[in-house]
């Protein structure tokens, strides 16, 4: 089943996103596709009490980086699952970039959320001029290593390891990558992660930028193309038309 995440950022409100969340599953109760809901962190209790008895699932955009402790604004990774996220984003390009998140922080993220349960989806991606410089490989293959390398693997079976592609310039652009770019990515994404993961773990590689009404079935279509993470787009109601022809 493919992964469809709507990263909804900061985009709503909280009352915005309940009267969203409502709107989703009204409108669509049975989406073929696996949906996961990323609400801000104060829309979480009141969107999960919306989702539940669904089959959305509910996510998180970020986790803290340490289960319990002096840190403040964080987010324990243990809160979030008791307000019923299953997934959580870690390590998106926007926080790399404006919040200074470093490899080594995406990389204590990630082990707080699968310490406490949580599936994680860590963002790779290289900029526009990284990608000019002809670095764009390089680039992922560092986030992924410094990410996945010697891994302490938790519940191996249950977890999959989602691992988003998202080209920063493609973010918020309206210039998404080609098909064929996005699947030459995927496949190093998932050679690269096959390695450093230890054998047996799923992988699951999804596709996200500019993601919209107009190329989300010829993305979803391609094998390569285990799902999409939607930001923008996910925030409108052209989002519950996406919810009803994806599969
Ligand atoms: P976008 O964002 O769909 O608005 O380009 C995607 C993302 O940042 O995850």
């Amino acid at each position: 089943m493919k992964l469809v995440v709507a990263n909804w950022k900061m985009y709503l409100t909280i009352r915005e996103s309940v009267a969203f969340a409502k709107r989703m599953v009204r409108s669509v109760p049975k989406p073929r596709a696996r949906i996961v809901i990323c609400a801000t962190a104060p829309a979480l209790a009141p969107v999960s009490a919306v989702l539940r008895k669904t089959p959305y699932l509910l996510g998180a955009q970020d986790v803290g980086i340490a289960r319990h402790g002096p840190y403040t604004g964080e987010l324990a990774p243990g809160d979030l699952r008791t307000l019923g996220c299953h997934y959580v984003i870690v390590g998106h390009s926007e926080r790399r970039r404006l919040l200074g998140e470093s490899d080594t922080v995406v990389r204590q993220k990630l082990e707080t959320a699968l310490a406490a349960g949580l599936s994680p989806i860590l963002c790779v991606g290289e900029s526009l001029a990284e990608r000019r410089e002809g670095e764009a490989h390089s680039i992922v293959r560092r986030q992924l290593t410094a990410a996945l390398k010697g891994l302490k693997t938790y519940n191996l079976k249950l977890t999959t390891y989602t691992i988003a592609y998202e080209p920063v310039w493609a973010i918020g652009t309206g210039t998404p990558a080609t098909v064929k770019e996005a699947v030459l990515m995927h496949d190093f994404v998932r050679s690269t992660a096959k390695k450093l993961l230890p054998r047996g773990t799923k992988i699951s590689v999804i596709y996200g930028g500019s993601v919209d009404q107009k190329n989300i079935i010829s993305l979803l279509r391609e094998h390569a193309i285990d799902g999409v993470l939607v930001g923008g787009a996910s925030t409108k109601p052209s989002f519950i038309k996406m919810l009803k022809v994806v599969h």
